[in-house]
């Protein structure tokens, strides 16, 4: 009974996706604050740039993630599989939504499964929800592991989904507790993941004393999950759950912020999604110190046209990266990291007021 409201509502949230703007209104994620300083003389060839990445000690084609999305249904295991092949075939790490659907429904391990059989290449990396994990302990996470095989576990922080839905599951008392007994537990890294609030300087550090491997920061200005909230309620005749879901539509941390406020506190791999549109987007990530960036409802998207739309976006993403890595001066990740970026506007206002050193970033002598 639980799985199947597990997985209507993941059904739910899929084809709100689809069907509605559910993107942030009024915050954005902050990459129109960034600037990379352009490089007019710069001894490059674009066609030699290199943009192979490593995650956790993953190789990757390209600094890009499939985010979590789905599982759970039909609909939810043609989506993966589309997902899952081009992933395979472009060696791209792909995530799987929450699997809590499968964990308490066997019958459902298939939407999920069919990652790994699309995958022996790719990274495959799973999904749980923190607030399970407290009442359920780490054998939960083990089981969505040893599900898919995977490569990595991300834990996902939702608050603010769960805050503003009906009947969300709101009891994070324990929640920390329950992430350092899981990464003691497992023998694959885990990856703490926000669903599109960010991640602030004070739970970076938090996490890393928890022992996380890799933050996914997952901030504000990208699909808003009040925002889905908002559409399911409507759909329920919900008032109160339309207006609270309505007034936290911007809530969180842009991106952008939250990506240097987690540089600057550790030194942990670091994915940044929430709102990364395209290549552009991930040379000024990766400038403040990503490790890769994440994509989710444009490539929902894309799953949908069919596996050559999903390809064609992510050749979009990577000619993009090139060229502005090009326009840089960078001819591989490690040097586009160390290139200078101008921060300004409404991201510079929030990281100074943070106490953020935010000029270290222009001030740089680059590759
Ligand atoms: C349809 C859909 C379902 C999602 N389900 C999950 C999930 O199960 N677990 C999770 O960690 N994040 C989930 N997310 C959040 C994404 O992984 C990502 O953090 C967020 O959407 C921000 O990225 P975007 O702006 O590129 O969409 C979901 C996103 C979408 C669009």
């Amino acid at each position: 009974m639980a799985a199947d409201r597990t997985s209507e509502r993941k059904l739910d949230h899929v084809r709100i996706c689809l069907n509605r703007d559910v993107q942030a209104r009024q915050v954005s994620a902050g990459f129109g604050d960034v600037a990379l300083v352009h490089r007019a003389l710069s001894d490059i060839d674009l066609g030699r740039i290199d943009i192979s990445c490593k995650l956790l000690g993953r190789e990757a084609s390209s600094p890009l993630v499939i985010s979590s999305m789905t599982g759970g249904t039909e609909k939810a295991e043609t989506i993966n599989r589309t997902l899952a092949e081009v992933a395979e075939e472009m060696a791209v790490p792909i995530s799987v939504g929450s699997m809590r659907a499968a964990i308490e429904e066997s019958g459902l391990e298939r939407t999920f499964k069919v990652v790994r059989e699309c995958c022996s290449k790719a990274m495959v990396i799973a999904n749980i929800g923190a607030v399970q994990l407290v009442s359920h302990g780490p054998s939960y996470g083990a089981r969505a592991v040893e599900m898919i095989e995977a490569d990595a576990l991300a834990v996902h922080l939702n608050k603010l989904q769960e805050g503003v839905m009906v009947g969300g599951d709101t009891a994070f008392n324990g929640v920390s507790k329950a992430i350092a007994k899981l990464v003691e537990a497992l023998d694959v890294p885990v990856i703490a993941k926000e669903t599109g609030a960010g991640v602030s300087s004070e739970d970076a550090r938090l996490l890393k004393s928890l022992g996380v491997k890799c933050i996914d920061v997952a901030g504000a200005g990208g699909t808003s999950f009040a925002g889905v909230e908002y559409f399911r309620a409507a759909e329920r005749g919900s008032s109160m759950g339309q207006k609270i879901s309505l007034d936290f539509w911007d809530w969180g941390i842009p991106t952008v912020a939250s990506l240097a406020e987690v540089r600057s506190s550790v030194d942990l791999e670091v994915i940044c999604s929430g709102g990364v549109r395209g290549g552009v987007d991930a040379a000024k990530a990766l400038a403040l110190g990503a490790t890769c960036v994440g994509v989710a409802l444009p490539l929902l998207r894309k799953a949908q046209a069919g596996p050559e739309a999903v390809r064609d976006w992510i050749r979009l993403f990577n000619e993009e990266l090139k060229l502005s890595m090009f326009l840089s001066g960078a001819s591989n990740l490690e040097e586009m990291r160390r290139c200078p970026v101008v921060v300004t506007g409404a991201v510079r206002d929030w990281l100074l007021s943070r106490g953020f050193d935010v000029d270290s970033y222009s001030r740089r002598k680059g590759a």
